[in-house]
């Protein structure tokens, strides 16, 4: 019996996924690329924003065709939508076979046995041995839920309050992605630094994790700029294996909308982790959410997040339209103009294009080590990814020159043969070391 899963959303999202995954494995289910080959059909949703959720919604209005098409097929509903609107989905679908919301995810196992056992007939089982994932780059969840109370967003409703895992459950599932091929590692959670376990925080545990072995890379999504202490920032450059980028939401650039959005830092205070961060890690990369179009947003406020556009000249970013998501404070403000917020977001878009495009064609021309994830496309440390001409397999760590930073996906060659992990590491530790 095979599965399909299609995902929607964060990080966390495609976690959640994998870990799913891992269980219908582990009963016997084989993972497939192709729906018409499935018995199960996963769809995991997202309901960040209204967008997500929609995309989401007609994607599973279409499966009653698809499960039509096969006898004893099943359709599962899981996420963060699932956990929103349960009874709506049901009624709405009556096809469905599961509904799991984000809460009852590490239950899934247990859930999922239900699912398995009221199929018809066992015909179209065909015991396979769970395939090991061969994924270089993994997630491991080390948190789940969120405590705080941004006014725009539907996950603490959703997820719940902040669980932590504990440091001996993370390192248990940093050495079992590691022993399925992993190198890279990106720990997640919803504000990801808040990590605290016993004594435990954080910092700790990025320089716990970055001693399994095999650990080549660490990375982690998403941080609050709350909790981005100078301590988790010293840590982030004394540890080799974590890479030189930082993804750090900021929302947007004014103390105003900051406050509405009630997330507890001020753009003053933002900079200055900014600042403290460039001066530890002077060639890492620096990426952020914003949210254009919050209610009340006046010209002034939205000035602010462009001038803090130009302020911080991030590498990248990701702008989004102020999607109202019932049930959370701010869903019972008046909303800006749709016109208005759409123009504001293309002005947003373009600044930090402009931005994006002049910090990767400063890449042309140097070195970097980049991590072969399939295909000839792998990642540099600081996060671009890198399409590299000549014959390289995945899992490979290659020295790479920059040849041209034309597209979002730079372009490379070879360079100096392959270099050595442990090399590579020796190199950084001394590296480190002369920063003092
Ligand atoms: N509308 C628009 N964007 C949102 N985000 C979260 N909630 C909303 C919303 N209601 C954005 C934030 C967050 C990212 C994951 O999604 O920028 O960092
Ligand atoms: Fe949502 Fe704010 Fe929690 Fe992030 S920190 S998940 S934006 S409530």
């Amino acid at each position: 019996m095979k599965f399909y899963m299609r995902t929607y959303g964060c990080q966390m999202n495609v976690a959640d996924s994998n870990e799913m995954g891992r269980h219908l494995k582990a009963k016997g289910l084989v993972e497939t690329e192709n729906p018409d080959e499935a018995s199960v059909f996963l769809v995991n949703t997202c309901t960040v924003r209204q967008h997500a959720e929609d995309r989401a919604f007609s994607e599973i209005g279409r499966l009653r065709r698809w499960k039509a098409r096969g006898p004893g097929r099943k359709v599962v509903v899981t996420g963060c939508a699932a956990e929103r609107t349960k009874e709506y989905l049901e009624d709405r679908f009556p096809f469905l076979d599961l509904v799991v919301g984000a809460k009852s995810i590490e239950d899934f196992g247990r859930i999922a046995e239900g699912l398995l056992d009221r199929r018809e007939t066992d015909e179209d089982l065909d015991y396979v041995v769970p395939a090991v994932d061969h994924k270089l780059a993994a997630f491991v969840t080390i948190m789940r839920g969120c405590n705080y109370s941004c006014t725009y967003c539907i996950v603490p409703s959703v997820r719940g309050r902040e669980i932590y895992h504990s440091v001996e459950q993370i390192l248990s599932d940093t050495r079992a992605r590691a022993a399925e091929g992993a190198r890279e590692i990106t720990l997640l959670g919803q504000t990801v630094n808040s990590y605290r376990y016993g004594t435990a925080r954080f910092a700790d545990l990025l320089k716990a994790v970055a001693e399994v072995e095999d650990v080549k890379r660490i990375r982690f999504m998403s941080p609050h700029p709350y909790y981005m202490s100078d301590r988790v920032i010293e840590t982030m450059a004394a540890v080799p294996e974590v890479c030189e980028s930082l993804h750090l939401p900021v929302q947007s650039g004014s103390n105003t909308i900051l406050k509405q959005m009630m997330r507890n830092y001020t753009r003053e205070q933002y900079v200055s982790i900014i600042e403290k961060f460039r001066e530890v890690m002077p060639d890492a990369t620096l990426s952020t959410d914003i949210i254009v179009g919050f209610p009340g947003e006046t010209d002034r406020d939205f000035r602010e997040t462009l001038t803090l556009i130009e302020q911080t000249q991030f590498d990248w970013g990701f702008i989004f339209k102020y999607s109202p998501r019932e049930g959370t404070p701010a869903a019972s403000l008046e909303s800006l103009p749709q016109e208005l917020v759409e123009e504001r977001h293309q002005e947003c878009l373009a600044l930090i294009d402009r931005f994006a495009q002049e910090k990767r064609s400063k890449m042309v021309g140097t070195m970097q080590d980049v991590l072969v994830e399939a295909d000839n496309i792998g990642r540099t440390r600081t996060n671009y990814r890198v399409y590299i001409t000549g014959t390289v397999a995945p899992g490979e760590e290659v020295r790479v020159r920059i040849t041209s930073a034309q597209r979002a996906t730079l372009e490379g060659v070879i360079e100096d043969g392959n270099i050595d992990f442990e090399n590579f590491r020796e190199e950084d530790k001394s590296a480190c070391a002369n920063r003092g």
